[in-house]
């Protein structure tokens, strides 16, 4: 595994809105360069940029219609590599955002499979054999081809599912995983890959990759064809990076993957701690993370080793952090992120609690993402420094709350929750036990309960994590003195008897 992964800390770009350089309204690979010194500021030093490839953005770019060209909208090839280069100048790593489930429709791939005479990308994606059969999944599309057939799609119906195959193949047109259609799919996936690694990207952010193989309940095919892939890339770019949308680390680590997020979907229970009606990082002080903690550890210890389980602020398709949690709690809440094992992840603007910007108009099939990939707001000058486009042409309506935070605001403000997220961050890479490799022992985390305990330990370091996002003290049974404190926030702990209590709003790290 690539030794810059034992402390990355990545931040995750938007492209669209993150700055935009030529005041079309839209952000661009020079409006990240320019920032780049900004991100390096706040301590991350790792970025995963969401797809920049062309595509008629029906989903903000996850409907690749060109793997092997920039979207023009965000600059040219050379200028990706020289966001690269400005990267890596920096001492820092970029993955890309890579979607191998499917395309658009309008790739030239789909566009030849929809003939009727056989050509090379007839098997390119997975058909049915004739119009009045649909293939089981979430679609298909439908007479719009000569061919004869219905044609899966992988998530909108806009998206057709590539052929990887079927695990085990039961109808004439479901293809095995060793057939010549998948087998040419693969062979393309890795040509890709080899592109964009050879033009400097340090690895990548893997869309769905839970999803490619058909009729694959368990994961098994999926997990055989991801080692495929490590296997090529141990040989070719041993130093590749990558990260999964799979949810599942115990499936993902097996594939081969060097990490996997706990999401909004899959069994993780991290919607518990800031999506849910009572999350734990509340001050309400109703949540539970008992079983959030309970997957945990059955992940942790299945994958011992062998991988990270990520855990991000939040990501283009979940609702902001700030939409449940304010102020001081979102302080808590990052005390929480910044501590766990594995490589954090930071969604651009989650580090000044940008807001989910309710009840805006879907743009390119963002729907009720929307809210969460508005423009990022860095000072108090004209469309809050993202863009000097009129205000009705950004990409998507900045957030309208004359008190939104901003970047210039909370840089000046030494009490602010970017100052914290600075701090937590140079804090957590100062520890070996806190950083992404350390150990981690859950002490204290009892259904419906305060506070959340832990103990993180690297050699011969041990860190003891003491949450309390409820407003009220709480209080748990504590073998340790807590004498040696390295960074508290919202009071001080007081422990008599074996018993240590926390007050409200309250972090602390103490070595133990
Ligand atoms: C997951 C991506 O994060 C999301 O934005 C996209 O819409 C779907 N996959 C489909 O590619
Ligand atoms: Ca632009």
């Amino acid at each position: 595994m690539a030794k810059w992964l034992d402390d990355a800390v990545f931040y995750e770009i938007y492209p669209q809105s993150f700055k935009d350089t030529n005041s079309d309204g839209i952000g661009d690979f020079g409006g990240i360069r320019e920032k780049l010194d900004y991100i390096k500021e706040l301590g991350c030093n790792a970025i995963w940029m969401n797809p920049c490839f062309e595509s008629p953005f029906g989903d903000a770019g996850y409907d690749v219609s060109d793997y092997y060209q920039t979207a023009a909208r965000y600059g040219t090839n050379d200028e990706l590599k020289k966001l690269m280069d400005g990267v890596h100048d920096r001492g820092m790593h970029i993955l890309l955002d890579l979607v191998p489930g499917h395309t658009s429709t309008a790739h030239k791939w789909f566009r030849e499979s929809m003939k009727a005479e056989k050509n090379e990308y007839t098997d390119r994606y997975v058909w049915t054999d004739n119009i009045w059969e649909a293939p089981e999944g979430p679609g298909s599309l439908r007479g719009i081809s000569d061919r004869d057939g219905s044609c899966l799609v992988s998530f909108f119906s806009h998206q057709p599912a590539l052929n990887y195959g079927y695990y085990r193949p039961e109808k004439p047109w479901q293809q095995a995983m060793d057939a010549p259609g998948p087998r040419a799919t693969m062979a393309e996936l890795k040509n890709i890959m080899r592109f964009w690694l050879n033009a400097g990207c340090d690895g990548f952010r893997v869309d769905m990759a839970h999803s490619l193989v058909k009729g694959d309940e368990d994961g098994k095919g999926t997990i055989e064809l991801w080692r495929e892939i490590r296997a090529f890339l141990d040989k070719e770019f041993p130093e590749a990076a990558m990260v999964s949308e799979w949810g599942e680390p115990d499936k993902a680590l097996a594939g081969g993957f060097h990490m996997d997020f706990l999401l909004h979907f899959g069994p993780s229970h991290y919607n518990d701690l800031f999506r849910c009606e009572e999350p734990y990082f509340s001050g309400w002080g109703k949540g539970d993370v008992s079983e959030f903690v309970r997957k945990y550890q059955e992940n942790y210890e299945k994958t011992d080793g062998r991988g990270m389980i990520c855990i991000p602020s939040g990501n283009h398709d979940m609702a902001r952090l700030a939409r449940t949690i304010h102020g001081n709690e979102l302080k808590v809440a990052f005390a929480f992120l910044l501590s766990m094992p594995g490589a954090p992840f930071i969604y651009y603007g989650d580090e000044i609690g940008m807001r989910y910007v309710e009840g805006l108009t879907s743009v390119e099939g963002g729907y009720d993402r929307t809210g969460s990939r508005s423009p990022m707001q860095w000072d108090s000058s004209i469309n809050a420094g993202f863009s000097l486009a009129g205000e009705e042409t950004l990409y998507v309506p900045l957030d309208p709350d004359p008190g939104r935070p901003t970047v210039e605001g909370q840089m000046a403000d030494p009490d602010s929750l970017y100052q914290e997220v600075k701090e937590l961050i140079a804090f957590r890479q100062g520890h070996p036990a806190l950083k992404n490799r350390g150990d981690i022992e859950f002490i204290y985390a009892e259904k419906n309960a305060y506070p959340f305990v832990y103990l993180r330990s690297a050699g011969d370091e041990r860190v003891l994590v003491v949450l309390n996002p409820s407003g009220e003290p709480a209080s748990f049974a504590c073998e340790y003195l807590l004498s040696d404190k390295l960074r508290t926030f919202g009071g001080e702990a007081t422990v008599k008897d074996g018993e240590a209590t926390v007050p409200g709003g309250f972090y602390g790290f103490y070595r133990v």
